[in-house]
C-alpha cells in the first residue's frame, strides 16, 4: 500500500528511465548479431530483465550493468527450461517472431496471470502463414505457447489490429524467413523497430503504413544510448501541467513521433510546455522537455491518435480529470487487453477518488475539473494505472492510498521515490 500526499506542484529535473520499447528490441537484435549491441541507458524495469533473461536461456552472451548492457549470440540453444515472459507482452510477442524462425529450436513460452489472458492469435496467425510451427492454449491464443523453429517464407501480412508487437514479432521473423516480408498495419504504431534497422545498417524500406524486410542472417552490431522512456515522461508532463506551483525540466527524453500523440493532444487541450531538441541516439530523435502549469481543456481524441498515445491514455484520463469540460476518449478498445481492463481500471480508480467518469466501451467520458478528496484506490496490478492514481493523488485535498503499488517496478522501479523528491508540499501536510 502507498500514501500520497496531496502537492501543489512539481520542481526540478527529471530523467525518465531508458525507453522499454527500444530496450527490448536492442536486447533481441544483439541476439540476432554475432558482433552483438552494446547500450547505454537500457531499461531498468522487470519487463525489459524477463527479454535478457529469456535471450540467456536460449544461448545468448547477455552481459549487463546497471544500465550497461551488452547481448550477442554466436548459437542458439535449445532452452532446457519454460521461457518466461512475465508481466511483459512485449518479450512475449517479439520472442514469438524470434524463435519462429530459429530453425530447430523449440521453446515453451509462457508469463504471470495477466500476460496469460492476453490475446496472443494476433501474433500466432500471421508467423503460422510464414510456416511457423506455433501451437498453445485456445488454439495458439494464450500463452503458454510451444514452438518449433523453422524455415520461414516472408509473405505481405495486412494486419487488423495497429500493433506495433505484431509488426515487430513478424519483421523480426522476416529476418531469418526466405524471401522479403511487409506488414501492412491499419493505422501508424510506434516505429522502433524499423528506426533501429536503419541505424544498424539493415536493409528495410518504410513507406506510409507499410515496411518490408529482407533475408538478413547476421545482423551488423552496434553501440549507442537508448533515450529516456516518453511513456515515463509522460507522468511527469501531467502532474507539472496539472499542479499549480509545477516547474518541471525532463531531460533526456525519446521523442519519436509514433510516441509523442500525448503531447499533440496536450497542446490541444492547453499544455504549457518548451521542447529543447538534443538531436539523435540510435536513429530516435532525443530533447528536454520543460513543463509549466497549465489551464487545461477538454477535448475529443479520436480513434486515428489512439495508436500514437495507447500506454498514455491512463495519464490522459488524470489530465481530462483536471481540465475543463467534457473530454471524450473514444477507439481504444486495445485498452481492455493491456497489463489490466486500463478502461474499467482507470474508471473505476478515478470515480472513486471523485471524479465524474464514464466508461465507454472502447473508451471514457470525462467531465472536469474534478475535486479529489482522498480516498484508497487499486492498481489491479498495472504499472501504468499505478503511476496515473498517484498523479491523480497530487491533486487531492487528502491523502491517497494506492494498494498494489509495488507493479511500477515492471516500466520505472524507483518511481514513487522521484515523485517525491519532485513533490512540493502544502505547508501544513
Ligand atoms: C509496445 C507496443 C504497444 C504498447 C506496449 C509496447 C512495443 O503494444 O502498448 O507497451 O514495444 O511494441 P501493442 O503493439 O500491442 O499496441
Amino acid at each position: 500500500m502507498r500514501r500520497i500526499s496531496p502537492a501543489t506542484g512539481v520542481r526540478g529535473r527529471v530523467a525518465p528511465p531508458g525507453d522499454k520499447s527500444i530496450s527490448h528490441r536492442a536486447a533481441i537484435f544483439g541476439a540476432l548479431s554475432y558482433s552483438g549491441i552494446e547500450v547505454e541507458n537500457f531499461s531498468p524495469g522487470a519487463d525489459c530483465a524477463s527479454t535478457l533473461r529469456c535471450l540467456k536461456l536460449l544461448g545468448c552472451d547477455v552481459e549487463r550493468k546497471g544500465g550497461h548492457v551488452r547481448v550477442s549470440c554466436e548459437v542458439l540453444r535449445e532452452p532446457e527450461e519454460v521461457l518466461d515472459a512475465g508481466n511483459s507482452g512485449t518479450t512475449a510477442r517479439l520472442l514469438c517472431g524470434f524463435i519462429a524462425g530459429a530453425q530447430d529450436i523449440f521453446a515453451v513460452i509462457t508469463g504471470d496471470s495477466s500476460l496469460r489472458r492476453r490475446p496472443m492469435d494476433r501474433v500466432a496467425r500471421p508467423l503460422l502463414a510464414m510456416g511457423a510451427s506455433i501451437t498453445g492454449r485456445e488454439h495458439g491464443n494464450k500463452l503458454p505457447l510451444a514452438l518449433r523453429g523453422r524455415r520461414l517464407s516472408g509473405g505481405e501480412h495486412i494486419l487488423p489490429v495497429a500493433s506495433a508487437q505484431v509488426k515487430s514479432a513478424l519483421l523480426i521473423a522476416g529476418l531469418s524467413a526466405q524471401g522479403s516480408t511487409t506488414v501492412i498495419e491499419p493505422s501508424p504504431t510506434r516505429n522502433h523497430t524499423e528506426l533501429l534497422l536503419n541505424f544498424l545498417g539493415v536493409p528495410i524500406e518504410s513507406e506510409g503504413n507499410r515496411v518490408t524486410v529482407y533475408p538478413c542472417c547476421d545482423l551488423p552490431g552496434g553501440k549507442w544510448r537508448i533515450p529516456g522512456d516518453f511513456s515515463s515522461a509522460a507522468f511527469w508532463i501531467v502532474a507539472a501541467a496539472i499542479l499549480p506551483e509545477s516547474e518541471l525540466l525532463i531531460e533526456g527524453v525519446g521523442v519519436n513521433p509514433t510516441r509523442t500523440g500525448l503531447l499533440s493532444v496536450l497542446k490541444r487541450m492547453g499544455l504549457n510546455i518548451e521542447m529543447r531538441e538534443k538531436g539523435t541516439s540510435g536513429g530516435e530523435p532525443v530533447a528536454d522537455i520543460l513543463v509549466k502549469p497549465s489551464s487545461l481543456e477538454g477535448t475529443k481524441v479520436t480513434p486515428d491518435e489512439v495508436p500514437l498515445m495507447i500506454d498514455e491514455l491512463p495519464i490522459l484520463a488524470v489530465a481530462a480529470a483536471r481540465a475543463n469540460g467534457l473530454t471524450e476518449v473514444r477507439g481504444a478498445v486495445e485498452l481492455r487487453v493491456k497489463e489490466s481492463d486500463r478502461i474499467r481500471s482507470m474508471a473505476i480508480g478515478l470515480r472513486k477518488l471523485g471524479v465524474d467518469i464514464e466508461e465507454l466501451s472502447d473508451g471514457w467520458k470525462i467531465r472536469g475539473p474534478a475535486n479529489i478528496v482522498g480516498g484508497r484506490v487499486r492498481s489491479y496490478g498495472d504499472h501504468r494505472v499505478a503511476m496515473a492514481l498517484a498523479v491523480a493523488a497530487l491533486f487531492s485535498a487528502e491523502p491517497v492510498e494506492i494498494a498494489g503499488d509495488a507493479c511500477v517496478d515492471i516500466s520505472y522501479p524507483g518511481f514513487f521515490d522521484v515523485l517525491e523528491g519532485l513533490s512540493l508540499r502544502r505547508e501544513n501536510s
